[in-house]
């Protein structure tokens, strides 16, 4: 393709994808799969990579993050970030309107929005495109995370429309909607890791990491609601919003006018109740006067504007006393410590402990022995210690320690730096990590091993039967009838789910492993682009991280696990044992019609597969190979030595050519 069409469609492609994006990330209503989406995407990636020239900082392309580690500029706001006064009754509302009547003696109406709960943001766009991302920070000056923002779908690169200023900043917060944060912590509980205590905190410590990649692949959302600039023109607050909504920004739509405060209290009332079924988390409405002439009028304090107020929903909480600290080992030698606590009724359920977390949140709290402390039960799961009433502590009352040394087995913990937890290191001597990495072995979505919970592990392990998982496979039928409340039915049963395992394929037998952070999708992964264990147990942590998806944490413990040798020994004793090592040969394609419709010529010579493998795999997905380039070719998926004519060809045409990696990716 020469340069002027490259550019041409380049510039067609970004604002297809920027549009395709807006209807999904902003609209919620797309009007193409995912995959059309995907091969758009793809072929503006490899005509950026042929043409460096065209492509920009805010290219669709650039939503899926670079892998280059930064360190955060800090910048200046050129406003101020301030915090909003709260109100915590409607009494303080109607203080709030008193004192606003006071001084405007006109009629005027408020608007009403929802107060999101995650990590504040500037945005900066100049002349429709976004130029800058910086956190909150200390208010006055903050960090500078544009490259982690562009991968938020749901803010815009490129504004739409032509009517936005030339410059103007608009703020709101980045959240990580419960499902996606859900779904990362039960990852984590499968990987047998800490888990993460809210959504906020794991927003807020997204946006901050190094790795834009992981950002992406963390899904966070974006809900803007100030608009802040020289030249607006728009009076009213709420028309201003909806005129940022036409530009393509995320605007809640429960945002209203309301013309006097019973209106107001209306709102309050119903998201009090009505907000547990967002799909974000929200802690209270914020209440803003709608124009911006008298916004100026009113001004600000030294610490936030006397035009809005936070109202701020109850958590439901309690006050009780401390009993103890107790500390859980967990399968990775994980250490967690959990407040036991006088029994406390907490909308409508008796609570007796909370997540203390790690020993940060322990040290932050200032925890002593016998305190007296505030819980509370948000819209988390678990609840949590929000505080400590100091006035209630008994003289002389300890301050609560981190232990130094495991509860189970003594031995002296350690931390990584830069991670939360504690953990044991004596993974293969400690008994809740040897009992726990076998219940994980049995699980339902590892091995799946019928007949083997928790309590029999206990039981086997008590008896000295079992002290891995490799010794599961010497079991006997006499062992196991002899056990306490085990029949020889049940033994049967046993040795039958034993037996049965050993056709549980490679990915699960990976997962069943129980290597730290190894969860099912990365084995998953894994099994797919490496195919056995031999490719994985030797690979380095630069070969580990090439791979889509996995990270350095990944890598480095896989790295770490099998600079083990007794790891390698289990591998070899299972593998002894007829355990699937290696994906099955039907397993190497998936039959779907991810291809469907679309025409492929192969040329060249390719280094994972064969071409006639790459020709099964195009069929067994709904595609179909063609011999030569012609208008109906939809890629030419080139290996090595691709011929000079077909090369031509394609480039006259304008067909796409994929490499191998392009077409296997496809089929992710
Ligand atoms: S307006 C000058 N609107 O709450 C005040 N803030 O406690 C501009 N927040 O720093 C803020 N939802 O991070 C505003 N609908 C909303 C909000 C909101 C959440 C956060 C924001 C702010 C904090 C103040």
């Amino acid at each position: 393709m020469d340069r002027q069409k490259a550019q041409a469609r380049i510039q067609e492609l970004t604002h297809q994808l920027n549009e395709h994006n807006y209807n999904y990330y902003v609209l919620n209503q797309p009007t193409i799969s995912d995959f059309e989406f995907d091969m758009l995407l793809k072929e503006l990636e490899q005509l950026e990579k042929d043409f460096p020239e065209f492509a920009g900082v805010n290219s669709p392309t650039q939503r899926v993050g670079s892998d280059l580690s930064k360190d955060f500029e800090q910048v200046p706001h050129k406003y101020p970030m301030l915090s909003l006064a709260n109100a915590y009754s409607e009494g303080e509302v109607a203080d709030f309107d008193n004192r606003i009547r006071k001084v405007i003696e006109t009629d005027f109406e408020y608007v009403c929005e929802l107060k999101f709960d995650g990590s504040s943001i500037s945005l900066i766009y100049e002349n429709g495109e976004l130029v800058r991302a910086v956190t909150r920070g200390d208010g006055e000056k903050g960090d500078d995370v544009t490259a982690n923002v562009r991968t938020i779908r749901s803010i815009p690169l490129k504004l739409r429309g032509n009517d936005y200023p030339a410059s103007f900043e608009i703020r709101g917060e980045v959240l990580m909607p419960f499902k996606v944060f859900n779904d990362l912590n039960k990852e984590l509980e499968e990987a047998g890791e800490q888990l993460l205590a809210n959504p906020r905190n794991t927003a807020a410590g997204t946006l901050k990491m190094k790795n834009a990649k992981v950002v992406a692949a963390r899904k966070l959302d974006a809900y803007l609601y100030y608009i802040l600039g020289e030249n607006l023109s728009i009076d009213g607050h709420y028309e201003s919003l909806q005129k940022a909504k036409e530009w393509g920004f995320k605007i809640s739509d429960h945002t209203n006018i309301c013309k006097n405060l019973d209106e107001v209290f209306d709102f309050l009332r119903y998201w009090d109740k009505e907000r547990f079924n967002l799909p974000v988390a929200t802690d209270g409405v914020v209440i803003k006067v709608n124009s911006k002439k008298i916004q100026e009028n009113l001004g600000f304090t030294a610490k936030s504007p006397r035009w809005a107020i936070a109202f701020k929903f109850k958590a439901e909480n309690a006050a009780t006393k401390l009993l103890s600290v107790s500390y859980q080992v967990g399968r990775t030698g994980a250490v967690t410590p959990v407040a036991n606590l006088e029994p406390v009724l907490i909308a409508g359920t008796v609570v007796k402990r909370a997540s203390l977390h790690n020993a940060d949140i322990i040290a932050n709290l200032d925890l002593h022995e016998n305190d007296t402390v505030f819980v509370e039960k948000g819209g988390e799961i678990i609840p949590k210690i929000t505080g400590v009433d100091v006035s209630q502590r008994p003289p002389m009352s300890r301050k609560i320690e981190f232990i130094k040394n495991c509860p189970e087995c003594g031995t002296q913990l350690v931390r990584t730096e830069g991670e939360a937890a504690f953990y044991c290191p004596n993974d293969d001597g400690c008994p809740p990590q040897i009992k726990g990495k076998m219940e994980h072995f049995v699980s339902r979505k590892a091995m799946d091993i019928d007949g083997l919970g928790e309590e029999t592990i206990e039981l086997l392990y008590s008896q000295g039967l079992v002290n891995g998982i490799t010794d599961l496979y010497n079991l006997t039928k006499e062992q196991l009838a002899g056990l306490d409340r085990m029949g020889e039915k049940s033994a049967e049963r046993i040795l039958n789910g034993l037996e049965a395992s050993k056709s549980v394929p490679f990915e699960r037998v990976l997962f069943a492993l129980g290597i730290r952070f190894v969860g099912e999708t990365v084995a998953k992964t894994l099994a797919k682009n490496l195919h056995s264990i031999e490719n994985i147990q030797f690979k380095t942590k630069e070969e580990l991280t090439a791979i889509d998806e996995i990270g350095d944490k990944i890598a480095e413990s896989i790295v770490s696990y099998f600079s083990k040798p007794e790891h390698h020994e289990i591998i070899r004793v299972l593998k002894e044992n007829g355990l699937q090592f290696a994906i099955s040969e039907d397993k190497m394609v998936d039959k779907t019609d991810k291809l469907k419709g679309l025409n492929f010529v192969i040329s060249g010579t390719f280094e994972k597969h064969s071409r006639d493998e790459l020709k099964d795999m195009i069929e067994q997905n709904g595609g179909k190979n063609v011999g030569s380039i012609s208008k109906k070719t939809s890629y030419v998926l080139a290996g090595d030595n691709m011929g000079p004519s077909k090369l031509e060809k394609a480039n006259e045409l304008g067909i796409p050519i994929i490499s191998e990696d392009d077409f296997l990716k496809m089929l992710e």
